[in-house]
């Protein structure tokens, strides 16, 4: 049985929404310490709606692919169900990934999640910070401060 899936390889060969959003209204950036990858998540946000999502991915094929599955995924989404997006969902969407490359698609999952608590803060939002990855907890040095 191929290692990747044909939906992985698709989404490596094609990744869709690659790119920046300039005038982003939220920006999430993760990195796991011990592979040294790195995901950065733009969102555009409008009415508590996804409107457009672009990301950058310097990773691992199973990054790229997780960053491509899981922005199609929240595009035109409330922010409520992309908050709920978890990386078993990409993985699964994705026809899964192999047992040791689940951990690039938690990338995903918590850079959407920091992107739309940055959109958070920057609108002042009230919200509920326990929806959000805990830094002290969290061994992946991506903190930037939060
Ligand atoms: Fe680092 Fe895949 S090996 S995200």
């Amino acid at each position: 049985m191929a290692l990747y899936s044909e939906t992985v390889m698709d989404h490596f060969r094609n990744p869709r929404n690659v790119g920046v959003i300039e005038d982003a209204d939220g920006v999430g950036e993760v990195g796991n310490a011990k592979c040294g990858d790195i995901m950065k998540i733009y969102l555009k946000i409008k009415d508590d709606i996804i409107e457009d999502v672009k990301f950058e991915t310097f990773g691992c094929g199973s990054a790229i692919a997780s960053s491509s599955m899981a922005t199609e995924m929240i595009k035109g989404k409330p922010l409520s169900e992309a908050l709920g997006l978890t990386n078993k969902a990409v993985a699964q969407a994705l026809d899964g990934l192999p047992a040791h490359k689940l951990h690039c698609s938690v990338l995903a999952e918590e850079a959407i999640k920091l992107a739309i608590q940055d959109y958070y803060e920057k609108t002042g939002a009230d919200y509920d910070k326990s929806q959000f990855p805990a830094c002290d907890s969290c061994d992946h040095g991506c903190c930037h401060g939060h």
